[in-house]
């Protein structure tokens, strides 16, 4: 009994941490049991930072598939694929990209945060780009919701413009599409500051449990809490914030009254996390010993996602006079 289509992508930037897991994944996995899901690595998009970085692009792009398999996704209940196994969202890119006015792009609040942030040495065009080939990911499957993070936004709205522009110009292909938000409490990195790969605070699932033990040793916790009978402040802690995401924050008290020590807490949260984390890199291991079995997921998730994108391409060219 499905609700529906749904559709998500993660650019292959980096490794998946906790953060990607509890915020996206692990909701991910849920949803692959409600919905005719498909989830992809979005590769390209990835480009549009990476793009004198390929050889980084290709270890991720391997890697953070991985990471979807390790993490629960299963391939008998959703379609998991590359996004550059699927020419066709590149061909809609194109054709969305004649009708998507340079302005709308341009007042993207993501594009002007990169353009300032990540100091490149130029601007692409691939780059302010970006939403419209966001959209046609989304649109080519009629994908009518998008579980994604409050960041998205702005894109979401650009992809329903970009496909309502469509609709009254040629006719009613796509239906309108939602982002799916779901309340999360971010996860803390090491430092306190929110867990990013660009922080380098992050707990990645594929480190091993004795440098997941290692990072937690490291965490910033109390300044003012030296020994254990000192009383500490939970509230600007980062373990306690990291225990906090995960409803296991109950030594807010022992922590006040001085009863629990930094060392013995972090040692909880290490021991939590690594019972938390070891299913998955158990699968993650299995996976890197046959990447042979990777491949024929991936294969066999292009061709269920291709099946749908090319039915739906074949109606744009219609509409379009281009068959
Ligand atoms: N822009 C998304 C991100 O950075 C990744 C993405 C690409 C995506 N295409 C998508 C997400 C389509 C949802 C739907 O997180
Ligand atoms: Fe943080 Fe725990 Fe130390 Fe309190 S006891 S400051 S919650 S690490």
């Amino acid at each position: 009994m499905s609700k529906g289509r749904l559709l998500s992508g993660m650019q292959p930037t980096g490794m998946l941490h906790l953060g990607n897991l509890e915020g996206a994944l692990a909701n991910w996995v849920k949803l692959q049991d409600e919905y005719e899901a498909f989830y992809f690595v979005a590769d390209w998009h990835a480009m549009t930072t990476m793009y004198d970085k390929t050889d980084l692009v290709k270890k991720y792009r391997r890697e953070v598939a991985t990471d979807f398999l390790a993490a629960g996704l299963d391939p008998n209940k959703c379609a998991i694929f590359v996004q550059s196994d699927i020419m066709e969202h590149a061909e809609l890119h194109v054709l969305f990209s004649m009708v998507t006015p340079v302005s709308w792009l341009e007042r993207v609040p993501t594009y002007k945060e990169k353009q300032e942030q990540l100091h490149l040495e130029t601007v692409s065009y691939g780059l302010l780009g970006y939403p419209v080939l966001q959209a046609a990911d989304i649109l080519i499957y009629k994908a009518s919701v998008v579980p994604v993070g409050q960041d998205q936004l702005p894109h979401l709205e650009l992809s329903r413009e970009i496909g309502r522009r469509f609709n009254w110009l040629y006719g009613e292909i796509f239906p309108d599409c939602k982002a799916m938000l779901t309340k999360y409490a971010a996860m803390p990195g090491l430092d306190g500051r929110k867990m990013s790969k660009s922080y380098d605070n992050a707990i990645y699932i594929a480190d091993t449990s004795e440098q997941t033990v290692e990072k937690v040793r490291m965490m910033f916790t109390d300044p003012l809490k030296i020994r254990k009978n000192d009383p500490g402040h939970p509230e600007g802690c980062a373990v306690y914030g990291m225990m906090d995401v995960y409803g296991q924050a109950d030594m807010h008290d022992d922590c006040t009254a001085g009863r629990i020590g930094c060392v013995e807490c972090k040692m909880r949260l290490a021991k939590f996390l690594n019972e938390r984390l070891a299913p998955i890199r158990e699968r993650r291991a299995q996976l890197e010993q046959h990447p042979e079995q990777l491949d024929e997921i991936l294969a066999a998730g292009a061709e269920k996602a291709r099946k749908v994108a090319r039915e739906t391409l074949g109606e744009v060219r219609r509409v379009m006079n281009f068959d």
